[in-house]
């Protein structure tokens, strides 16, 4: 047991804050020429803010190509962020170097969309789920192998699947595997980038369910990375819809399904499909969404979502909209809130530079 004592004590405040994300950046130089000199760059997350906290489910949403897993990969120091602040659980690892990473490596996991892919194809079950503990020289063998066995009782996996190799599991079975290794160290907080997106329709309710199980078992705080807002309906605490590396609108998620007030978050509500009549809180009109998401590297003047906005007006293609606070704990970017006649609750205050508002 070399370092098991690294981590900081956990405070006891039911409401503790795990992640604060500050005015995040995550840019990717485009290069060119014989030299491979830059010549742009991709602004994939683009000044991004939020807070997780422990026990709580905070869901970024958003079409491909948004920024969801640069934005997960940052806040999990498995890419170097361009600017902005990384406090987890009160300290800034944004900074952090190799040596330091390393403790935050245990407290941070991330599950992919992928299992096939993330997971070994040569190694048995029990070796993937024990690797954690190898690489950070935790417990003897014994203890590694109860832990196996433990974890695999905690995802609802037989014991006898230990002696398995990937292939012979499912591609649910492999996902509960994947979530048994991230859980190998006890971390405070879990990146499920898209976890049942690959996954059969059926069987992406019972990992759901396990998630959920396990959050409420552990304390866990999840970052849920997902293209689906229908997925965050029962899950998400909170909810940051992105667009093109931006937040268009972040509320509580069930303010966020009964009271959108981004245009981009009414074309997503639009396109979920009404299982329960009475679960239709809010269901706008169908919305034709139009075109394709564009050129993150070139991407629209004004406001990026003006091409696609059925509210669009003249001044969107000039005018980028400010996030502002629509509501308790409610934020949105849009130049409908910044008119004057704005018929909507509450007073829209500017909040860009914390992305908070009333926090
Ligand atoms: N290593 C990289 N170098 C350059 N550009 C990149 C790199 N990784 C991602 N990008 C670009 O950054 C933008 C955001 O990509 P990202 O993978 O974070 O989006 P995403 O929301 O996770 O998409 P998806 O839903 O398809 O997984 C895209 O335009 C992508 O092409
Ligand atoms: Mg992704």
């Amino acid at each position: 047991m070399s370092d098991a004592n690294a981590a900081a004590p956990r405070p006891e405040a039911a409401d503790e804050v795990v992640l604060r994300v500050q005015e995040l950046t995550k840019y990717y130089p485009i290069t060119g020429g014989l030299f491979r000199t830059k010549v742009g760059e991709v602004k994939a997350v683009d000044g991004v803010s939020f807070d997780v906290r422990r026990g709580e489910t905070y869901a970024i949403v958003g079409e491909s190509g948004c920024g969801k897993t640069s934005l997960g990969k940052t806040v999990a120091r498995l890419l170097e962020p361009t600017s902005g602040t990384i406090e987890f659980r009160g300290q800034d690892i944004a900074a952090f170097d190799d040596r330091q990473l390393k403790s935050i490596r245990r407290e941070i996991q991330v599950v992919y969309q992928d299992p096939t892919s993330s997971l070994n194809p040569r190694k048995r079950i029990k070796d993937i789920v024990a690797e954690p503990l190898v690489v950070h020289g935790v417990g003897t063998k014994a203890d590694r192998r109860d832990r196996v066995a433990e974890l695999l009782a905690r995802v609802d996996l037989p014991q006898e699947f230990a002696y398995r190799y990937p292939n012979e599991l499912s591609g649910g079975q492999k996902q509960r595997v994947a979530i048994a290794r991230a859980l190998t160290l006890e971390p405070s907080l879990l990146i499920l980038d898209e976890p049942t997106s690959a996954l059969d329709v059926s069987v992406q309710a019972k990992v759901v369910a396990l998630l959920e199980e396990l959050q409420a078992e552990l304390d866990l705080a999840y970052l849920l990375i997902t293209h689906d807002l229908s997925l965050t309906k029962n899950i998400a605490d909170r909810i940051g819809v992105m667009y093109l590396g931006r937040f268009m609108e972040q509320a509580d998620a069930d303010e966020l399904f009964a009271r959108p007030r981004n245009p981009y978050t009414e074309q997503l509500l639009s396109a979920i499909p009404i299982v329960d009549e009475s679960e239709a809180v809010y269901k706008p009109e169908k919305i034709e969404i139009q075109g394709e998401t564009p050129d993150p590297s070139d991407p629209p003047s004004g406001c990026s979502f003006h091409p696609r906005c059925h509210r669009v007006f003249d001044d969107c293609s000039s005018v980028a909209p400010s996030l502002v606070r629509v509501g308790e704990d409610h934020t949105s970017r849009c130049l409908l809130h910044e008119l004057a006649d704005e018929d909507a609750p509450g007073s829209a205050t500017d909040v860009d530079s914390t992305g908070r508002g009333d926090r």
